[in-house]
């Protein structure tokens, strides 16, 4: 969704801020804008599309400055143009505003600042709040709780604002001052020597400062080059904690790969190494989590666990319910976070509440989340950016530990996921009827699963001819049964999001229900035939389409014999534990996606219309 920075120190603002923008370009952007205060009035420098033409423009203007904001816009209320793009100038000239969210009764505070005589040159809420801070300005000479002046009118314009909101604000009157604040969009605070940064995500910062503060929903912060005072709404004080960020900007960098999307996919061994450091009990028997912040007795009470999430972390906690099923026997139940928020779904006394999500802030999960905690459930999350929202407002949970995720296409983030519930579910099954040396024996495989990545991982160049040779398809399908169901949903969600083609996953044995109908020469079928107890039934779904003249690729195991001439392309993965299976079967369908996507031309890290984190509902 739309990125926001804001910079006050000594060093040129333009470049930093025009810096943080491409790094948060991956967040999914339409057009950005940079606005600098220049002898008493604002610059502002805004354009359509990447930050590059908002960096040309900035330059052609000749903008200047140790002081300014900058905003990459992913557009809600109006179109797509020069004049919707953030930062917005009130119609007296005295506020510049960015923001992230969605204002739902700015409708009627325009009509107020109609009457009021301020005038609008966009189609866009953000205007509408920009303008009322500038009311609020002009009305409140003098504080009355030893605010500046400008805080107060922010504070005041935020009492009689529904929506959410992340804002960066800057006032004629105030140079060298930032007012910010949030409810429902990330801001983070970055503290550096003689210099001060807000931003909506840490990499726009790290490269700066690792000493961050994350602002809360409700509270307003006051920054200068050397100073920064956070109160609330109703104007309490809040004694800030600065936390330390822990990885570089150089996690954060493409280092020799073309895309952000490939170094994540060959990451994903050390990423799994990360996800899985220091978390099996010392006697090798089971799995170890710090911060679930439940005992193991309130854990062996449980008899349901419920998931919740979007997109393809939903995919991960549909495995992670199959083998919590299979190896702990508590029914798990998993819904899209934003069904679930509106569903009322039944939950029971002794339910657990988990929600999976790598960025912490998609707003859906959030909101899931919090209707579980209203109905007096715990809530555990399972989560990639420390800090983030869901992190906080969750009674506990699992850092998945994978470092920056950059790619929109999700990809290590979703194995470190595939991994953690796959612990869990050791977890939960040795608190039940698993015993110690079946505990033993699948510590051992989860340990190994790095190597069996990085052994997939050999598959590369051969999966990419492959890809030569389906590129031009326009629809594919991904069948795949028991746990690797949700993995062939994935396959069809990373080929879709990432290349456009059409593609949809079933399991397997449903194709013939209905998307056979969709088979033809056409119509290329990516199927995982593992060499397990199904094995012989898979062959005979892809006995069904070969029948009908579809393509197949087959993903199959070291030890799957598959009758001769059956696939038109086969991959080979090695053969592991059922518990790490998903998690190498997902290897393959991330580099098919991949490097179909690179041979079609795509924007493979920033694919149209997508958001790496999706903070509107
Ligand atoms: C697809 C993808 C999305 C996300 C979804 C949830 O590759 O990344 O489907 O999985 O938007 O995002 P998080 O996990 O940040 O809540």
């Amino acid at each position: 969704m739309c990125g926001i920075v804001g910079y006050v120190g000594k060093q040129k603002a333009v470049p930093l801020i025009i810096e943080g923008l491409k790094r948060l370009e991956y967040r999914g952007y339409d057009s950005a804008g940079v606005a600098v205060l220049h002898n008493g009035a604002f610059e502002v420098a805004k354009k359509i599309g990447r930050v590059t033409n908002v960096e040309l423009q900035a330059a052609k203007q000749k903008l200047s400055g140790t002081y300014g904001i900058g905003h990459t816009r992913w557009a809600t209320h109006g179109g797509v143009t020069d004049e919707n793009a953030h930062p917005h100038v009130s119609s007296d000239g005295r506020i510049a505003l960015i923001h992230n969210g969605v204002i739902e009764n700015y409708a009627q505070i325009k009509r107020f600042l109609l009457s009021k005589n301020y005038t609008f040159k966009s189609e866009t809420d953000t205007e509408v709040l920009c303008n009322l801070v500038a009311y609020h300005y002009a009305k409140e000479p003098v504080a009355t709780n030893g605010d500046s002046r400008f805080v107060e009118s922010v504070r005041k314009t935020l009492r009689h604002t529904e929506g959410t909101y992340g804002i960066v604000i800057m006032a004629t009157d105030a140079p060298g001052e930032l007012v910010t604040a949030r409810k429902g969009s990330p801001l983070i605070l970055g503290l550096g020597d003689g210099e001060s940064l807000v931003a909506s995500d840490v990499s726009a910062i790290v490269s700066r400062t690792q000493s961050v503060v994350y602002l809360k929903d409700g509270e307003i912060a006051h920054l200068t080059a050397n100073s920064f005072a956070i109160t609330t709404l109703d104007a309490g004080t809040v004694e800030p904690v600065v936390d330390k960020v822990t990885w570089s900007i150089t996690d954060a960098d493409m280092g020799s790969h073309s895309h952000f999307m490939e170094k994540e996919i060959f990451e994903q061994p050390t990423a799994l190494e990360n996800a899985m450091r220091g978390r099996f009990s010392e006697d090798g028997s089971t799995a170890n989590f710090g911060g679930l912040n439940i005992s193991a007795n309130e854990f062996r009470g449980v008899d349901r666990l419920m998931f919740c999430a979007c997109g393809t972390a939903l995919h991960a906690c549909m495995v992670t319910e199959h083998l919590i099923e299979r190896f702990a026997r508590i029914p798990v139940e998993c819904d899209y976070a934003s069904e679930f928020r509106y569903r009322n779904t039944p939950l029971f006394r002794n339910s657990l509440f988990f929600v999976m999500s790598q960025s912490g802030e998609t707003i859906d999960t959030l909101a899931a989340l919090r209707e579980a905690k209203r109905k007096g459930y715990k809530v555990l999350a399972i989560n990639n950016v420390v800090g983030s929202t869901i992190a906080r407002e969750a009674d506990g949970g699992i850092y998945q530990h994978v470092g920056p995720e950059v790619g929109v296409a999700s990809t290590k983030a979703f194995t470190s996921q595939l991994l953690i519930g796959a612990m869990l579910a050791l977890y939960l099954a040795r608190m039940r009827d698993m015993s110690f040396s079946d505990g033993t024996q699948m510590v051992q495989a989860l340990k190994g699963t790095p190597d069996l990545v990085r052994k997939a991982l050999l598959q590369a160049p051969h999966i990419q001819n492959i890809a030569k040779r389906y590129a031009k398809a326009t629809d594919m399908l991904f069948l795949g049964r028991l746990s690797l169901f949700p993995i062939a949903l994935e396959g069809a969600l990373k080929l879709k999001e990432i290349s456009y083609i059409h593609a949809e996953g079933y399991p397997a044995a449903e194709m013939k229900h209905g998307p056979i109908a969709l088979i033809s020469e056409q119509c290329p079928s990516v199927f995982f035939a593992p060499n397990n107890e199904i094995f012989n039934k898979v062959v005979s779904s892809m006995q069904e389409i070969k029948a009908r003249k579809g393509p197949i690729i087959a993903i199959i195991t070291e030890k799957a014999e598959l009758p001769a001439g059956l696939a038109d392309e086969v991959i080979v993965i090695p053969e592991c534990h059922e518990a790490v299976l998903p998690i190498v079967a997902s290897i393959p369908v991330q580099l098919l996606s991949y490097y179909i996507a690179v041979e079609r031309g795509c924007d493979v890290d920033k694919p149209r219309n997508l958001a790496k984190s999706v903070t509107v509902e």
